[in-house]
């Protein structure tokens, strides 16, 4: 399973890689506006921290301002991977990206009928996200089984990234149904190392290792 990290903060990615937790990035135009940097200088310089898929997202609506600007971010470094929502001229855009050999991550999936067209049209990611569906009273995990369950009977390539994790659980059942990748929070990341056990674990022995003769 892989790990990305959801942000577009370079500390952030830098903290959670030097604990070898990251294997690619993906941003959205918010996480963009919460850094007040420009937006190609930050993909560039994620790009330069992380050697794996960087998610730039594509902010137009039409197919052909879409693919203008999925052109061009995948200019601006061989990992770039470019995000495209999941409507119509969007598909159609996945299509030529796949075609030009341009990786495609398609986002605000929200059902199990859509992630099956984003296959379809080739896309190398689809992105289902689970806590706006937990925030609508429905069960975000669920989405994920689905998927799951319709790419593997027709072994499709497209790598299902669970997004909008906000919670360990979240990253526990990706991992425990077999999700590629997960794309993590900073904030969730460190909730999972996080055990009270390990930590009265340590307390105890730093206490014992006081005793011992030296
Ligand atoms: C990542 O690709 C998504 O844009 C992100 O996970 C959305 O998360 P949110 O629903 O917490 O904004």
């Amino acid at each position: 399973m892989q790990f990305f990290i959801d942000t577009a903060n370079v500390d952030e990615i830098r903290q959670a890689n030097d604990m070898g937790l990251v294997d690619g990035v993906t941003t959205n135009p918010s996480l963009i506006a919460q850094t007040g940097r420009p937006f190609k200088e930050v993909i560039a310089e994620i790009c330069e921290i992380i050697d794996g898929p960087i998610s730039a997202e594509a902010v137009s609506l039409t197919y052909d301002e879409m693919l203008v600007e999925a052109r061009d971010l995948a200019k601006i470094h061989k990992n770039i991977v470019v995000k495209i929502p999941l409507v119509a001229d969007g598909l159609k855009c996945v299509r030529t990206c796949a075609a030009e050999g341009i990786k495609t991550n398609v986002t605000l999936c929200f059902s199990a009928t859509q992630a099956l067209l984003a296959a379809k049209a080739g896309a190398t990611y689809i992105s289902p996200f689970v806590g706006r569906l937990d925030d609508i009273s429905f069960q975000g995990m669920d989405l994920i089984g689905e998927i799951l369950e319709i790419y593997s009977a027709y072994d499709f390539d497209t790598q299902v990234l669970v997004a909008s994790i906000r919670n360990p659980l979240h990253v526990l059942e990706s991992a425990r149904m077999g999700a590629h990748v997960a794309t993590i929070p900073l904030k969730v990341m460190l909730q999972l190392i996080k055990h009270p056990l390990t930590d009265r674990g340590i307390e105890g022995f730093m206490k014992d290792w006081e005793k011992v003769p030296k």
